[in-house]
């Protein structure tokens, strides 16, 4: 069977079966087996596949079409640039938190401290402390989860990653870890958001295959919020700010959430499809 066919077939499975963007996903699965890039399938379809290539590229489609996600089936994700592995302790690393890592190292370099602190709060697969541990050589970097598994994972991306020295990690249910007294120049954190109740209704990559506990905001969605409202701000030095991740039409009950507890909302920012969903804000300590 030649490289056409098998994405044409490949393809029109993974359509039948509901998997969003067929053809790209069978390339993707297809350049992983060959072990070359995307486009060199583009520059000769005619090639015939050997059997054992042809065997595995079935066998991977065939776990596309039980809906696990490409990342988990290529083992990693693509962050900001970087290689971030992935397992079912974490979070699949999602493009709109590349907006908030993004964001989160403007904010420290803008700060010209020379060594900015960072907490990177529910650090999941770590890219976020990652991220910013690269595009801030100088910041002093923290990272907390209350999954020691996802925190195992977390350590190996940042070796994998180069930057192994420069993250400290802890498991923490929420601050309750770290030490009394310690204040950051940031916190950043994409805690869950989910209702609990969406959760069965998710997309089964999703819904099945990421952690439940990355998920689950609570009743409402918004329990991480309320407990980051009460508890972050004494966690902040002088001049410090939060940045969080929230759901797409969360921004308004989660903005009421941070003036009740005497945040002042600095900033709110929409992802790369318009909707709201990066919102900073600072203590009003008069
Ligand atoms: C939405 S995921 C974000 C993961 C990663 N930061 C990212 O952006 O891809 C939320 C993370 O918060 C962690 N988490 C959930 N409850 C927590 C708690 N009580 N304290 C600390 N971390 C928690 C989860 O284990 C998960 O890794």
């Amino acid at each position: 069977m030649t490289v056409l066919d098998v994405i044409q077939r490949s393809a029109e499975f993974l359509g039948r079966k509901g998997v969003d963007s067929p053809r790209l996903q069978t390339e993707l699965l297809l350049a992983h087996v060959l072990r070359e890039p995307r486009l060199k399938l583009y520059l000769n379809f005619g090639r015939q596949l050997s059997q054992p290539d042809l065997e595995a590229v079935r066998e991977l489609v065939r776990r596309r079409a039980n809906h696990e996600p490409l990342q988990h089936i290529l083992g990693a994700a693509s962050f900001c640039g970087l290689e971030i592995q992935v397992n079912r302790h974490v979070l699949v690393p999602r493009p709109e938190t590349e907006l908030l890592a993004q964001r989160a190292w403007e904010y420290l370099r803008g700060l010209e401290l020379p060594h900015p602190t960072v907490l990177d709060f529910g650090t999941g697969s770590g890219c976020i402390a990652i991220g910013l541990a690269i595009h801030c050589p100088l910041a002093q970097v923290q990272a907390l989860d209350i999954s020691p598994r996802a925190l195992d994972a977390a350590r190996d991306n940042a070796a994998r990653n180069g930057v192994a020295g420069r993250i400290q990690f802890q498991v923490s249910d929420g601050f309750a870890a770290l030490p009394p007294g310690s204040a950051f120049d940031l916190i950043v954190a994409n805690p869950p958001y989910i209702p609990s109740a969406e959760i069965a209704a998710l997309a089964p990559e999703v819904r099945d295959y990421d952690p439940p506990t990355a998920l689950d905001g609570g009743a409402d969605g918004l329990d991480f919020f309320r407990r980051l409202a009460a508890e972050a701000a004494r966690h902040l030095g002088a001049g410090g700010r939060l940045m969080v991740e929230f759901g797409d039409g969360q921004a308004g009950r989660i903005g009421e959430i941070f003036v009740q507890h005497k945040w002042i909302v600095e900033n709110v920012e929409a992802d790369y499809s318009g909707r709201p969903r990066i919102m900073t804000v600072r203590p009003d300590r008069v």
